[in-house]
């Protein structure tokens, strides 16, 4: 049988397909398909005759090695995002929606690194050079010595690079504007993004220069994402946020030099992106601690504690089916904690209406904020405010124990650091941290949790007031 000529190629996964169909089987998304040539691209070539391979040596697992090399920023929230710098020679995908503030963050690193004498080149694929300029005066970058291109032919961009003393860090913004004469496919397809960044990786590996490569997620599917890359960089970073929110979170989702659970916590301002070391006092920022329904939940992010508000509200129903509206949490977690609340402590929320949201825009991941949600929304149906100075921690599973979670001791840490006087956490906790003045609760299972919110807990404000 004949070699198909064409292929179709998902623009969202990658998936090939053999003919095109509106929906992808790959990844599910629809009009994803574009038709590409398949013998562009990488691994394509005249070379199609194979050659004889020449034998490499083999080496041992053990042996001398050195730590990566690394270049700080300086900016400590992307320093620890990255796992403590830019490794030479390494190539790292940012992926984030678009207007996030990605060529922001970059402009603003770039800036750093140049001030610390390093050769650094911010090559623009979508703004022209008098954009990029103004950008970089606004965050008060222009006096460095960034070096600048507007460019998206991938052999220019690399003969640029090569060109003199060997840069420290090259910024490509963005890969979906990488196009490739040896690629026949379309710019922004995933042929030619995939052929681009597998040039600028083989130029990083080559010289030991660093390789930022910037990729929007794309939702429409009419450009390739940066999820078709994801493979061959070294490392992945997730810029995200919440339009509504300042905030923003860099996300370490793949490292080949450093952990993956770590994040940066930046704040967007007028002049470009601030730091925050203190994530806790940001999403604690506006909390209003004498409602019903609210309680503060002690969550980590990789090694880093994080205190951040929950909010129930329970109210009853006029619809025939209850709404369950979740922001910042999974919503089938939450049908799993309403369901276990009404099995195991015969809690009713079926003529109830559910609003769950996390302060600040923020997402919650860690299923040891089931106690902190389930607590949130006894509390609000029963109309009595959780002990404004404790926080909440604690997994429940289906047969309504609360298990421990991992980290208590840092949980409690941070908690005790930002004036909270209490916790209600798992009974089985281990290494509560010792020599501290703070009251714990210990929580045997659900019931439990219930019962003191609806009576103890009044206790517990009392004696607050006596303190
Ligand atoms: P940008 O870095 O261009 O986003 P991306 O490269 O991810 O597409 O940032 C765009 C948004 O950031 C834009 O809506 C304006 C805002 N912004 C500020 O609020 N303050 C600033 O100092 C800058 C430079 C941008
Ligand atoms: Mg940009």
């Amino acid at each position: 049988m004949a070699k198909p000529k064409t292929q179709f190629v998902c623009q969202n996964c990658g998936t090939v397909h053999s003919r095109w169909a509106g929906k992808c089987e790959g990844c599910g998304e629809w009009n994803t398909i574009v038709e590409e040539d398949p013998m562009g691209g990488i691994g394509s070539g005249p070379g199609k005759v194979p050659k004889k391979g020449r034998a490499v040596t083999l080496t041992a697992l053990s042996g001398e090695t050195e730590e990566a090399p690394r270049i700080h920023t300086g900016i400590s929230e992307l320093d620890r995002a990255t796992g403590g710098g830019f490794v030479r020679g390494s190539a790292v995908l940012i992926g984030g929606d678009p207007g996030i503030g990605k060529s922001t963050l970059l402009m603003q690193a770039a800036a750093a690194l140049s001030r610390r004498g390093h050769r650094i080149i911010y090559v623009s694929g979508e703004e022209a050079v008098a954009q990029v300029r103004l950008r970089a005066q606004r965050l008060g970058a222009a006096d460095t010595e960034v070096l600048l291109a507007a460019e998206t032919n991938v052999e220019d961009i690399l003969a640029t690079v090569s060109e003199g003393k060997r840069p420290d860090l090259v910024i490509i913004d963005s890969i979906q504007t990488l196009w490739s004469d040896t690629a026949d496919s379309a710019p922004g397809t995933v042929t030619q993004v995939r052929t681009g960044v597998q040039a600028m990786i083989r130029f990083a590996k080559q010289t030991g220069a660093a390789m930022v490569l910037v990729g929007h997620v794309t939702k429409e599917g009419q450009i390739a994402g940066p999820r078709v890359v994801e493979h061959m960089v070294d490392a992945v970073l997730y810029f995200e946020g919440d339009r509504g929110h300042h905030y923003r979170i860099l996300r370490t989702v793949k490292n080949r030099f450093g952990p993956t659970d770590e994040i940066g916590v930046f704040e967007m301002s007028d002049k470009g992106l601030r730091e925050v070391t203190n994530p806790s006092e940001l999403f604690l920022g506006e909390r209003n601690a004498k409602s019903p329904g609210a309680a503060v939940f002690a969550g980590m992010e990789g090694t880093r504690p994080v205190l951040v508000e929950v909010q129930a509200l329970v109210a009853a129903t006029s619809l025939g089916t209850p709404r369950r509206a979740v922001v910042g949490w999974d919503s089938s977690r939450l049908a799993m904690i309403l369901a276990v609340l009404e099995a195991h402590c015969g809690v009713r929320l079926g003529q109830h209406d559910v609003y769950l949201n996390v302060a600040g825009g923020y997402r919650i991941s860690e299923p040891a904020a089931d106690m902190a949600i389930a607590s949130a929304l006894v509390s609000s149906l029963a109309g009595i405010a959780l002990p404004a100075d404790h926080v909440f921690f604690g997994e429940i599973s289906l047969s309504g124990a609360v298990r421990p979670v991992s980290q208590t001791a840092q949980r409690l840490k941070e908690a005790e650091k930002l004036g909270f006087s209490g916790a209600m956490l798992p009974a089985t906790s281990a290494e509560l941290p010792k020599g501290s003045s703070a009251r714990w609760t210990m929580i045997e299972d659900l019931p439990d949790l219930v019962s003191r919110i609806a009576g103890s807990v009044k206790k517990l404000g009392k004696q607050e007031e006596d303190d």
